[in-house]
């Protein structure tokens, strides 16, 4: 019984010291997009310049890794370097939730 009491301690711990699971938030994500990404990753620009690619309705893991590569380098391109480099992890992760749970607009009408 002792033994049970220390592990479920321990567990609570554990969780308080290396930090629970970041929950994303889309509501900042979006805050951030509109204020950062859409000059250049919104609709009315994919018609102009197709060189931004669409963001809306890209799959999660696959946002959340792009992020982090362009920040470490590992995906280059100069401009999205500069996008990322002052934002943390966490915002990194919400706007890719943001992005990831809006709907793929229909790019073959352009
Ligand atoms: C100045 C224009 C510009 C801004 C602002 C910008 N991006 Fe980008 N982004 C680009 C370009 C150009 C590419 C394509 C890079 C390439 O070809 O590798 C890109 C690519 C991406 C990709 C990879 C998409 C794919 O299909 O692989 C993601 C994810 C992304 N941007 C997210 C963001 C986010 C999030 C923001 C806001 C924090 C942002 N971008 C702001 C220009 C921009």
């Amino acid at each position: 019984m002792n033994a049970i009491i220390i592990m479920i301690a321990l567990c609570g711990l554990s969780a308080e010291v290396f930090g629970a699971v970041y929950q994303a938030d889309s509501e900042r994500g979006q805050a951030l997009a509109t204020a950062q990404c859409e000059s250049c990753h919104g609709n009315a620009v994919i018609a102009m310049a197709k060189q931004f690619p669409n963001l809306k309705g890209q799959k999660l893991a696959y946002l959340n890794k792009q992020l982090v590569d362009f920040k470490a380098g590992l995906r280059l391109d100069p401009l999205m370097r500069s996008q990322v480099s002052a934002l943390s992890s966490e915002q990194l992760q919400d706007v890719a939730r943001f992005y990831s749970q809006q709907v793929t607009p229909n790019l073959s009408a352009n």
